[in-house]
Order: structure tokens, then sequence, then C-alpha cells
């Protein structure tokens, strides 16, 4: 089956063309820099790029997966949650290709698309990933830190999450007191591979809440005090930095080591043994790295495995829609479909 996908929902017009969980084209044109002056996304900015070239990035993923529309089988396109303007472009155009060519059409939620993007494979079929439900998911990006138990395809509870900023939120607002641009993570990354972890003691929020919970918004002003003495202090040089980005790294990934502890054992009944990570953040190498080091046999870490694919693409859409798809949950009526700017991935439709 091969699909046609679009996502709209932030800052990236991507549209792929899939076939059952392969990619035959992931065209992404970037708007990074339309926002970068503004430190973050313009919605009104993002919606305007959208309708720009999705016309032409719809064409493109077309000839780059060497089809046309009248050989694929059904449109996917991302319902929500995300920018409510930017959502808008992608499904009116995902409804007229799919009245204009009379096929069906899915509509997926945002985070499900993550979620496959750690099983999404190359055109070849590569790489060849072994999983078993129930597994847990990890999805920690600029706009969603959340830990997902996924019973099944179309099967999935948020049983953790962060109550106020998301961890690449912190990780962009930590940068621009920096000036490190936008957005700051991988430079972050790169600086505290020079760093040293322990010179500065950062908070671990949630330690011992009890619960899966999460927070950055204590780090995130820990970290912005911390920047602001040094800077007073006239200490703030390059090797400053690098310690100060490695210090804060560590912070804020073993928070999420922490709670995906706490997950493991709370469902220790259900035996979970894989462990999904995607979103933005997921191409850090230092976290994956972390994560390998806390979670050894019989856990099985899966990352995405390409960096395209960590962070906002069509392709993962591709492959969410053609697990629904299977399961026949298309849209009964595509007039009527509207986007779902909060739509929650919590929800059983397996
Ligand atoms: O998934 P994504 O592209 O967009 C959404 O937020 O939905 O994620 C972007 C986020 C940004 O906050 C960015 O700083 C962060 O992912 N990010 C990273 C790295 N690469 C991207 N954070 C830490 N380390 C990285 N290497
Ligand atoms: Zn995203």
């Amino acid at each position: 089956m091969k699909i046609l996908a679009i996502d709209t929902s932030c800052d990236e017009t991507s549209v792929a063309v899939t076939e059952k969980d392969r990619i035959l084209s992931n065209v992404i044109p970037t708007q990074i820099d339309l926002h970068k002056k503004w430190g973050g996304v313009v919605p009104s900015i993002a919606r305007r790029a959208h309708e720009e070239i999705i016309d032409k990035t719809v064409n493109e993923a077309l000839k780059k997966a060497r089809t046309k529309i009248k050989k694929i089988d059904a449109i996917a396109v991302t319902k929500g949650p995300g920018l409510a303007i930017a959502l808008e472009v992608g499904i009116r155009k995902a409804k007229k290709l799919a009245q204009k060519h009379s096929k069906p059409l899915v509509a997926v939620n945002h985070i499900e698309g993550h979620l496959y993007s750690v099983i999404t494979k190359n055109s070849k079929g590569k790489p060849d990933i072994t999983y078993k439900f129930p597994l847990i998911t990890l999805i920690i990006s600029g706009g969603h830190t959340e830990i997902i138990l996924m019973r099944d395809h179309g099967n999935y509870e948020i049983v953790g999450k962060t109550l106020d900023d998301a961890v690449g939120e912190a990780f962009d607002k930590v940068g621009r007191m920096l000036d490190l641009g936008y957005p700051a993570g991988h430079v972050i990354e790169r600086l505290a591979k020079e760093g040293d972890e322990n010179a500065f003691e950062l908070p671990i929020a949630m330690k011992n809440s009890g619960s899966a919970d999460m927070s950055y918004s204590g780090l995130k002003t820990a970290a912005m005090q911390l920047i602001t003495k040094l800077k007073q202090e006239d200490k703030l040089n390059k090797k400053t930095i690098s310690d100060f980005c490695a210090s804060f790294q560590r912070a804020a990934f073993e928070q999420l080591i922490i709670k995906t502890k706490f997950i493991l054992n709370k469902y220790k009944d259900l035996e979970l043994e894989d462990i999904f990570i995607g979103g933005g953040v997921s191409a850090n190498i230092y976290m994956r790295k972390l994560f390998r080091k806390n979670f050894a046999k019989p856990h099985r870490l899966h990352f995405p495995t390409q960096k395209k694919l960590c962070s906002d693409n069509a392709a993962m859409i591709g492959v969410a829609g053609y697990y629904n798809a299977i399961r026949d949950n298309y849209v009964n009526d595509i007039e009527s479909l509207d986007r779902d700017p909060g739509w929650r991935v919590n929800f059983n439709d397996s």
C-alpha cells in the first residue's frame, strides 16, 4: 500500500511517499531560517510558508518516489497536535487531493507519527527491527516530553509527561541566553563534548515525586541563574560554557532515565522490554549512550535510524497512516475533517 503523507504541524512543510513501513521519499524544505531571527516559531510565518510551498513539495515527493498520484492508495495527514493555523494548510491540501483523485484519507496523530519513526525503514526495508508489545515510548522534542505505554498498534496511554516545559524547549531557551541560535539542542550537545558534566550542579526535578510526571522549568531557571552569575562574575568563557552545556545535558537526561525506570518498575507485571525514543531530542548521541548504559538486556532501545526521522517529517506520518489504514481507520466524512491542535495520544482504536 502506497501512501502520500503530509505534515504541517509546526515549522516544517513535509510531504512523503511511503509503502507499508518503508520510505520512498521524504521531502522537508525547512523553514528554520525564517524563524531563526525571532528565536522560535512564529505561527503566522509558518502558515504562509506552508501555503507557499505545499504544492511544490507534494510534486517533489511524488517525483522523488518515482510515482504518480494515480498510483497512490491513500492520503495521510497530521490532524494534531500542533499549531492550528499550520495544521490547516496540510489538512486542506490532503482533503483536496483525496477528493479530486478519489483516495481514502487517514488522519494521523503527530505523536503517533513520532512513535512510528522508530520503526520506519528505508526504501530497501532496512533496518529490520524486532520488538514486541506492550512497549514504552518516549517522545522528546521542542513541544513534547511524554512517556507512552503502547499496548498494540493504535492503543496508547500517556503514563508520564512534563508538567511545564518540554525538554527541547529548555535546551532552546537556555541556548538563547547563551546566544547559540535557534534551535539550540544540537549546539549544546556539540559544546558539551568538550565539557565536564560534573562541573556544575544543576537540579534533577521530580526525582522522588512518586509519579512519572516531569518538569523542566526548574532546571531552566537554575541554568539561567547560573549563566547570569557567570556573566556577572566575568567567568563566561569557552571552557565554562562547555562545562555548563555538559552539566545541563546530564541533568536534563537524568530525569528521563529516572522516569523511564519508574515506569518499567510500575508496570513490571507487563514485562516491558522494548523502549522506543523519538522526537527532535532523540538525535542527541550523548542521551542515546546514557540510555544504553542504564537499560541493558532484556531491554532493547530503539531510536530513529535516520537523523531526518528524529525531527518533524511526513514519512513517519505515512507509516503511522499505514498501520491505521490496515485497521480500516479511515476518515468517514472527508469534508468535515478538521484540525485538532490539542489532540493527545491517549486513545485505543486497535
Ligand atoms: O521534533 P522537533 O523537530 O520539533 C518539535 O518540537 O516538534 O524537535 C525540535 C527540538 C528542538 O527543541 C531542538 O533544540 C531539539 O529538538 N534538538 C536537540 C538536538 N537536536 C534537536 N536537543 C538536544 N540535542 C540534540 N542533538
Ligand atoms: Zn514533532
